[in-house]
């Protein structure tokens, strides 16, 4: 793309100021910047728009969980179903990875980060180590794919080679690049995080398949005969990966996907929900519940949206094909943004300064015809570390760890 196009293009967007410093630029930084032009989604600002009215509308109703009493009796029966189904191939793992982790703040992509205590043991091994046990179960690899982004890709590829995998087979472990997204001020202008660079985000965890398809996975998934794909986030280091219990009860439920969930531990607890919207399986977040919400019962006396999603999907690759170009909803978030002060001096914010999009793994169970959420004992399998201290972090973590037997 040359000065002229790029001029044209950011012109379509109110976006000009992009190429303010172009003229203080070297050729290379000239080169790096209209190639960054061609390359970004401006469209996406649009969105701004419609900020606030994101979550849509639409009829809330409760929808039906299956229960740990109920896991725990069928137990033996979706296990073998679980892992018949990963012994014969069909079960693929996607570790969603391409997340900045700025609440831990730490300078390496968050797999990376060493949560051990008398040992390192890194965020990237719990989950090797999780998947390991279906691998020693079923007797052969899952197909482990790894989502990166432009921020954290040549580090967590190192790192994985660095350690050998952790021990997992390195023809089974696929890297691919998720999107960025361009970040703006709070009027809808593109921040510069440099003279020569568009400040850019990675474009949230929901637009993972449609990044799989773009790097060519999809070919590696019909060629390995996956029918069934395990997306799960980086920071739960005690989920079950491919876990055969949830992949069985899933396909026995005949659902197009399963949703891992926790019993909530608490009225107002800050988790997403999951209920029926319009008679579609749904995730409500928690500001969206009304009190008549939180308050509402089933039958049996209990809360009736009472299991929360700890963002471990199971989904139907044919259904992903189905819906791969339609587009989800952006969420568009307040963030901390890198960028130029008015001088064009580089600035790191302490507070907001402006806005983020991202597409959410979340909205994709809307897009799916059935859902089935299966409850998981959250002791067991929920340690997310989202920060360094408090809820969800790394302290946190490493009680739950030590309570099930994990040596740190
Ligand atoms: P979070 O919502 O916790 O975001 O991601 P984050 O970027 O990791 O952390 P903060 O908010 O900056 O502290 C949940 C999961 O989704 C992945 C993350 O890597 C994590 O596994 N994710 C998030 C992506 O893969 N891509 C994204 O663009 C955002």
């Amino acid at each position: 793309m040359n000065y002229q196009d790029a001029y044209r293009k950011l012109e379509e967007f109110g976006q000009q100021h992009v190429l303010k410093y172009y003229e203080e630029l070297n050729d290379e930084e000239k080169a790096d910047l209209l190639r960054q032009i061609e390359e970004t989604d401006f469209s996406i600002v649009k969105y701004l728009e419609h900020k606030g009215g994101e979550s849509g509308e639409g009829h809330i109703s409760p929808i039906g969980a299956m229960e740990l009493s109920e896991v725990e009796k069928r137990r033996d029966e979706f296990t073998e179903i679980g892992l018949d189904a990963v012994r014969r191939g069909k079960v693929g793992a996607v570790l969603l990875a391409g997340g900045m982790g700025t609440r831990l703040g730490s300078e390496d992509p968050k797999c990376m980060y060493d949560i051990g205590i008398t040992h390192p043991v890194f965020i990237m091994q719990r989950l090797v180590e999780n998947l390991m046990e279906v691998v020693d179960a079923a007797g052969v690899f899952v197909p482990f794919f790894i989502m990166t982004s432009d921020k954290n890709h040549d580090k967590t590829v190192a790192f994985m080679k660095e350690k050998n995998y952790f021990g997992y087979d390195p023809s089974m472990v696929f890297f691919f690049k998720q999107e960025m997204a361009p970040a703006t001020d709070y009027q809808g202008k593109v921040y510069m995080e440099t003279k020569s660079r568009i400040s850019t985000s990675p474009n949230g965890n929901g637009g993972w398949f449609q990044s799989m398809k773009r790097c060519g996975l999809i070919d590696k998934i019909h060629e390995l005969g996956i029918e069934w794909l395990n997306t799960f986030a980086v920071d739960n280091v005690l989920q079950r990966i491919a876990d055969p219990v949830f992949v069985g009860a899933t396909i026995a439920s005949g659902s197009a996907c399963g949703a891992k969930t926790v019993r909530k531990a608490e009225r107002d607890e800050r988790v997403g929900v999951m209920c029926l919207k319009d008679g579609r399986p749904s995730i409500i977040e928690y500001y969206e519940m009304t009190p008549e919400l939180l308050d509402a019962k089933n039958e049996n006396g209990d809360p009736a949206y009472n299991f929360g999603v700890i963002m471990n999907y199971l989904f139907r690759e044919k259904d992903l094909e189905r819906i791969v170009d339609e587009s989800l909803p952006v969420h568009i978030v307040e963030k901390k943004i890198a960028c130029l002060d008015e001088n064009g001096n580089p600035l790191s914010p302490g507070e907001p300064n402006g806005y983020k999009f991202e597409q959410l793994v979340l909205d994709m169970v809307q897009e799916m015809d059935s859902c089935l959420p299966v409850e998981v004992d959250r002791v067991r399998e929920f340690a997310p570390i989202k920060n360094k201290t408090g809820v969800d972090s790394v302290e946190s973590a490493r009680v739950l760890c030590e309570k099930n037997g994990i040596v740190l």
